[in-house]
């Protein structure tokens, strides 16, 4: 692929994971590609490329997002989260990765960064759900390789703990 000029690309700017981020894109790079190619933030999975499969799912500004369906410009500016930031520093995982990994609920791992930043965001806006209601949830997340009854065992139970531990 061509290397385009600077000035043909755009500064874009951003934080992610808590981290100021910086790099040039062309106005038609995905941000999916600038996290992967230009920051080496792989974590994030490319399926397919259109808006169907979820793998490439992050959070911007707290909202789970399809970083194939946006364009690297529109980061700048705003508070990316991708996987690489869900464990703690320390390595640490999060109580839903835990649960992930507790519940066998992965296999390929494919799926998984980005099954996991959206429900992530599931369980901050429904800290109770249903199992109807994670079917759901995860109805915009195709997994290949689990069959998914792991995965929804998975977050019901990060659920169950989520609550039991604000109690
Ligand atoms: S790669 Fe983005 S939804 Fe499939
Ligand atoms: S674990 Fe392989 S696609 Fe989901």
């Amino acid at each position: 692929m061509p290397v385009l000029s600077k000035e043909r690309r755009h500064p874009v700017i951003f934080t992610l994971n808590g981290e100021e981020v910086e790099g040039f894109a062309e106005p038609r790079m995905l941000l999916v590609d600038f996290l992967r190619h230009q920051l080496g933030a792989t974590g994030t999975h490319v399926g397919c490329e259109h808006g169907i499969c979820g793998a490439c799912t992050i959070r911007i500004d707290g909202k789970a997002q399809r970083a194939c369906l946006t364009l690297a410009v529109q980061a700048d500016g705003r508070s990316i989260e991708t996987i690489e930031g869900m464990a703690a520093a320390d390595g640490t995982l999060s109580p839903l990765q835990q649960a992930f990994h507790e519940n066998f609920a992965l296999q390929c791992g494919f799926c998984t960064p980005g099954i996991l930043m959206s429900m992530e965001e599931f369980l901050e806006t429904n800290p109770d759900p249903s199992e109807t209601e994670v079917r759901e949830a995860l109805s915009g997340n195709i997994c290949r390789c689990t069959g998914y009854a792991e995965i929804i065992n998975a977050v019901l139970q990060t659920a169950k703990q989520l609550r039991e531990g604000a109690e």
